[in-house]
Formats: C-alpha cells, structure tokens, sequence
C-alpha cells in the first residue's frame, strides 16, 4: 500500500521516529513517502497515513495541526494512524497527553493514537525554551524508545495489509 509518513517535530527527535516507522513500514513491504507536514498538498494519493508530532506547552504541533485543518476530510476517508513524542524523565512526565490530541484524532478517525517518551537536548533549545524546561524542571536527555517505535510500526503494517484496498 502507499502510505505517507508526515511528522512534525522542532528539534528532530519526532522526526526521527517517522523516519524509524517509514522504514518498518516499508521492511514489511509498503510504498512509504515521508513528507513534511507544511509540504503535504493532499492525502489522496495515498492508501494510508501516518501523522506524528512532538509536544509543546501542551498541545501538538501547529504544522501537524494546519495539515489536518486542511486535509481533514480526505484523511478521514483512509486509515490514520497518529502518534506524539511528548513526556520525558524516567518516569516519563507528564502523563496527561497533550489538550489536543483526542480532537486532532478524532478529526482524521486515527486509530489508537500513541504516546512515546521524547528527547530533550539542552544544546539545541532556544532561550524561552531554556526557561520553560528551567521553569517546569523537565529533565534533558533522550528517552525515546525506539524499539518500542519500531514494534508499533509493525503493528501498523500488520493491520495496513489487514485493511481492504
Ligand atoms: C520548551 C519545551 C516544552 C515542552 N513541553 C512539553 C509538554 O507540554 N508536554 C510534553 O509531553 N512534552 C513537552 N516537551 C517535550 C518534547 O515534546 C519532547 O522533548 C519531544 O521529544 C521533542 O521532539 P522534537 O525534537 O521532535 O521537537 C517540551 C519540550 C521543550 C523543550
């Protein structure tokens, strides 16, 4: 199936699982474009769509955001899945999802949306973001867990080859 992978992330470590899942996705045989979610010009073209996005003061990305404002009906007519790199520490924190996820998934009908834990790389953060992370004494360093990114892009695949085409 042809499937499009767009993910937005500010400082790469959401980037970087999209990039993980396109590629068990296309491991398990799958025609898979990664497409920034601002070049995104429509859904159409594809049988299905992965969207991702990191986490900022509580809410998910403006691009990812913008693209389902824009695509919205033609992302609900195909099967979207959605993810987002948010907490951190160990335990990762917070636990509360981002305020806007369950409307982002329930825009595009994406299946079990899914939380991993993020990455948070002090040498790449601007000032504000430097006194955020100071301010809510969010831990640096990089949780993610991309075994456990890859597991669930397999499970994706699965069910791409599941759904009728
Ligand atoms: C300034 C700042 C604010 C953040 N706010 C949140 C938040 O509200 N909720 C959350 O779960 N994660 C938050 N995070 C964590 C990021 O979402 C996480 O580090 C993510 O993996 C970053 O992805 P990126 O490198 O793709 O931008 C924040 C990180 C920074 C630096």
């Amino acid at each position: 199936m042809r499937v499009l992978v767009s993910v937005a992330s500010r400082h790469g470590a959401t980037a970087e699982m999209g990039e993980e899942i396109a590629l068990e996705l296309a491991r398990a045989g799958h025609d898979v474009h990664v497409v920034e979610p601002d070049e995104v010009e429509g859904v159409t073209d594809y049988d299905a769509v992965v969207l991702g996005s990191a986490v900022y003061a509580g809410r998910l990305a403006v691009a990812l955001r913008a693209l389902v404002e824009r695509f919205g009906g033609q992302l609900r007519a195909r099967p979207v899945w959605l993810f987002w790199s948010g907490p951190v520490g160990d335990p990762p924190l917070p636990i509360t999802p981002p305020d806007d996820v369950h409307v982002i998934a329930d825009a595009v009908g994406a299946l079990e949306p899914r939380c991993f834990v993020g990455r948070i790389d002090p040498g790449v953060l601007d000032l504000s973001e430097r006194a955020l992370v100071a301010l809510t004494q969010a831990p640096a360093g990089d949780f993610r867990d991309l075994d456990a990114v890859r597991a669930w892009a397999r499970t994706v695949a699965e069910n791409l080859t599941a759904q009728p085409v």
